[in-house]
């Protein structure tokens, strides 16, 4: 794709319309932009530009349009798959200052934002007005709602409440050529044929950049209840599962799972973490429930469905937090495994889902068949298994350094799980998006009629190519995977 490097005279004209706050093309200022959460791809850029509104954002994209200049939109910067790490001479387009709340309402049971609130503010905002945001993961001090949408982020509370696609009623969103598709709304049925919001979500900012979106908010939680459960093995996590759901209903909204490896790893490079239960398991599991004001007897509820697991050698021990802290502290296990391995050294990451049934017998055959093919290589699967979606991350040999082991091995342990994952009718990406790192194994696995699809629907919206170039379609052109 023939992109330009933006001329003086753009970058004079962009510099005027938005003022020092919104424009720098120095490096150190663009310099903490520039490399991706990972560590993996290190960028670069002409420019980084924070517009305030939607009107600047507008502006920037249609004079880049004129000059075909590439501009990559970024939201809290922590993707896993370098979804918002630009290159080339690229405008690095920053939506942080765009963080207005602009309305709250309780009546339609909606939050209006712009793209750079930040999760927790949105969750604490919803809160204050007695309703709830239900996303929830563990980039949610840093990530951003733009971010969030724009790769249909999943998270630990997609097991209730779906993933971000789930919870976006309208968007507002400048497309391509710089006009602005007014989409906010508060309709919760609009048939009006393609869904252009369902199209941006997920798009990792490759048709359009998402401005502001109305979302839908839930009832505020009266009561949560955080427990967290030892079993055996991995095996008995999901008729657990669907025992608590028979028990509890839909008020089980999270249940990650938790091997003995990962909390290890936890609580070896993470401060003031503990383990909660006495003994050591093979598996852990955290639950989560959450009842409406009001409900009775709801952590008795829970106590007596765990009773009940363990009278049926589902659960080994179990420990419920009986406060706020304690919950925390309880989440802290989990949210911080991507943390604890990153800081352990780098591992060959994967995003995996496959029908949630036969996620324990693909877990266990996965990992017997990657270990057996590299020598000495640990597997660590841990996540959302309640969505069919884990991450089955492999770390180098014990002792051996990380890094060269990966380089020697990424693509090679890369091909193998996906090739795993096909076999077994999943998807190699359940939640993180494609971005840059796994363009390459996507057009190899895609298969022509989604990719296809996906070409002409980018080519329709952005034929010059200039929104966020590199990530998530494969080109005609691209040379074929290694
Ligand atoms: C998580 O579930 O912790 C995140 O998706 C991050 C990760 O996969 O490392
Ligand atoms: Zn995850």
């Amino acid at each position: 794709m023939n992109l330009n490097e933006p001329s003086p005279d753009l970058l004079r004209k962009l510099a005027e319309r938005l003022g020092p706050k919104g424009f720098t093309a120095d490096a150190v200022d663009l310099d903490p932009w520039l490399t991706d959460w990972r560590g993996r791809v290190r960028g670069s850029a002409a420019a980084l530009l924070s517009p305030v509104n939607r009107d600047e954002v507008a502006d920037i994209v249609r004079w880049a349009a004129a000059e075909r200049v590439a501009v990559v939109p970024q939201g809290g910067n922590t993707s896993m798959v370098a979804g918002a790490t630009p290159a080339g001479g690229a405008l690095l387009l920053s939506l942080r200052r765009m963080n207005a709340i602009r309305g709250i309402s309780h009546q339609e049971n909606i939050a209006t934002v712009e793209a750079g609130v930040i999760l927790s503010d949105l969750h604490r905002a919803a809160e204050a007005a007695g309703r709830r945001f239900p996303l929830s993961l563990a980039a949610k001090d840093s990530a951003t709602i733009g971010g969030l949408i724009s790769t249909n982020a999943g998270g630990t509370q997609v097991l209730r409440f779906g993933p971000m696609r789930a919870l976006v009623l309208g968007l507002e969103a400048v497309l391509p050529d710089g006009q602005i598709f007014e989409g906010l709304s508060a309709l919760r049925k609009d048939n009006r044929g393609y869904d252009l919001r369902q199209l941006l979500a997920g798009a990792e900012g490759t048709l359009g950049i998402v401005t502001a979106a109305s979302l839908r908010l839930e009832a505020a939680v009266g009561e949560r209840i955080v427990a967290w459960v030892g079993m055996a093995d991995a095996d008995k996590a999901l008729p657990l599962l669907r025992m608590l759901e028979d028990r509890i209903g839909d008020a089980i909204e999270g249940f990650e799972l938790v091997p003995s490896v990962a909390l290890e790893l936890v609580l070896r490079h993470i401060e003031r973490t503990r383990d909660p239960l006495a003994g050591k398991h093979g598996c852990y599991a955290l639950i989560e429930a959450a009842f409406p004001s009001g409900t009775p007897a709801a952590r008795e509820a829970i106590e007596a469905a765990l009773m009940e697991a363990m009278e049926r050698g589902l659960v080994e021990d179990a420990s419920i937090a009986s406060n706020e802290a304690q919950a925390v502290a309880l989440w802290a296990l989990r949210e911080n495994i991507s943390e604890a391995e990153r800081l352990d050294g780098i591992s060959v990451k994967h995003d995996i889902s496959v029908p949630v049934s036969d996620m324990p017998r693909f877990m266990e055959s996965a990992t017997r068949q990657v270990e057996a093919a590299f020598a000495g290589a640990r597997v660590i699967a841990f996540g959302h298994l309640g969505d069919g979606n884990i991450h089955f991350n492999v770390r180098s040999p014990a002792g051996q350094a990380a890094q060269p082991w990966f380089d020697a091995n990424n693509a090679a342990v890369n091909r193998m799980v996906h090739d795993l994952v096909t076999a077994a009718g999943g998807s190699i990406s359940a939640e993180h998006g494609i971005g840059q790192l796994k363009l390459a194994e996507f057009a190899r696995i895609a298969g022509p009629a989604r990719l296809d699809a996906l070409r002409a629907i980018k080519q329709a919206l952005d034929p010059l190519g200039i929104m966020n170039p590199g990530k998530l379609v494969p080109l005609a052109s691209d040379p074929p995977a290694p």
